[in-house]
């Protein structure tokens, strides 16, 4: 059999930015999970479906543990071995992967974020928006408050110094970017995994027990410790990133989402108690991880009517499962009072994202404020020439012109 390929970084149609790549429309409707080769090599199945796509998430006998699928043309498939660094549970399944995942999950309950961010987080979401009506007319939103406030959040949560920011956003970034080299893209990992030892190391030494990094420290040092050395540098690289560059991403796109969608706007500001739906809806409808989330068969099995081998990679494009009409009504329509129950935007089943509370939160409190405290901001550029990020992990807007 022939595989078809799938073009990676993925093309959308750039007259469509807000829309997933135009192919999965037909996909999803013809080959649902279609077998697939994706451009650096690696063989697979991608599955555009979200009933076939949960299935994958939930199915025990698909693991985490995968190679990836994502990395620019002819490259060979990254050994977790010798990663960079150690990605800890996100590759682990069950019940491995719980059982790390407990070390964290306290910091993430919605009342742990309510109790100890939000007060933090309603201060600086403040401060920032008194900084923008002091500033010029015109400005760039993502440097604005996009950036800024994930990478706050990430440092008080994590007991990291905001003054080293610029280091670690532009080592992220060039870890994510699908367009650049393995070469660039493990300089900045490593640049990632050298800042968290030397971070660890001053907080071993200095005793400093802010953040959850003091708290993986004292777990690792522990009689009973489960956590290696690597482990714990890994999770801190790993909580960093993630934390940031993720919410960064759905922050700057949910803004311009908002100023091109001025009805739902409107709803939000008129009625405020719609402001968590209407955060789902953006996740649903923006779903920003890029190239999709693999998976890889222990055993053979059947999804949607393949027949997956034992050993398949089986890669699910949320995005095209997040607009499958099969599920959501009228699915390419941003709509804040649709009734949704479950969306892949965070991921779906035991790896579901561990940050969404915080996400969440940081979406509530900006949103609203932003477009109540500046009712007439608007672009500043026509739609079509918002910088996008076509080739990152993670979809959004580079930059983001507005005038208030
Ligand atoms: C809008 C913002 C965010 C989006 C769209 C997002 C998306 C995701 C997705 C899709 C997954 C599933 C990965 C998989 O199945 O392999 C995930 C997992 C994860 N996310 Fe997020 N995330 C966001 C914010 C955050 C934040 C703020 C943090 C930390 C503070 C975070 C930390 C994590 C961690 C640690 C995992 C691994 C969970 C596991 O494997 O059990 N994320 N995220």
């Amino acid at each position: 059999m022939t595989d078809a390929v799938v073009s990676q970084p993925v093309t959308r149609d750039p007259s469509r930015p807000l829309d997933p790549p135009a192919e999965f429309t037909q996909l999803r409707e013809d080959q649902p999970v279609l077998r697939v080769r994706f451009p650096n090599g690696t063989t697979g199945w991608l599955v555009t479906r979200f009933d076939e796509g949960s299935q994958v998430f939930n199915d025990p006998r698909l693991s985490a543990r995968r190679d990836r699928h994502d990395t620019p043309e002819g490259e060979e498939p990254e050994d977790h071995e010798n990663a960079p660094f150690d990605v800890g549970f996100v590759f682990m399944d069950e019940p491995e992967h719980g059982t790390y995942r407990r070390l964290l999950t306290a910091r993430f309950t919605p009342k742990a974020v309510q109790n100890k961010l939000q007060p933090y987080l309603d201060k600086i979401v403040d401060e920032h928006l008194d900084a923008i009506a002091a500033g010029p007319e015109t400005f760039d939103f993502v440097e604005a408050m996009s950036l800024p406030i994930p990478c706050l959040m990430i440092c008080e949560l994590l007991g990291v110094p905001y003054e080293d920011r610029d280091g670690f956003h532009h080592a992220t970034v060039d870890m994510m970017d699908m367009a650049k080299s393995k070469e660039e893209r493990d300089k900045g990992a490593h640049w990632l995994v050298d800042y968290i030892t030397h971070l660890v190391a001053d907080k071993r030494r200095t005793g400093d027990t802010t953040g959850i990094l003091a708290e993986l420290i004292n777990k690792a040092d522990g009689e009973d410790s489960i956590l290696t050395e690597r482990q714990l540098i890994g999770l801190g690289v790993l909580l960093l990133f993630a934390g940031h560059d993720t919410t960064a991403a759905m922050m700057g796109l949910s803004t311009l989402t908002l100023l091109t969608h001025p009805e739902e706007r409107q709803k939000l500001l008129d009625q405020p108690a719609k402001v968590g739906p209407a955060i789902e809806e953006l996740m649903r409808y923006l779903t920003i991880v890029q190239f999709g989330l693999g998976r890889t068969a222990l055993e053979d099995l059947e999804i949607g009517g393949a027949r997956i081998k034992k050993g398949d990679l089986v890669v699910v494009a949320m995005n095209a499962a997040n607009r499958d009409p099969r599920v959501f009504e009228n699915p390419d329509a941003l709509d804040i009072d649709r009734k949704m129950v479950r969306h892949m935007g965070f991921g779906y089943g035991v790896h579901a994202c561990l940050g969404q509370n915080v996400a969440r939160a940081e979406l509530r409190t900006v949103l609203p404020r932003l477009f109540a405290r500046f009712p007439n901001l608007r672009l500043a550029t026509p739609l079509e020439e918002v910088p996008m990020d076509f080739t990152g992990t993670n979809y959004g807007v580079r930059k983001l012109m507005v005038t208030r």
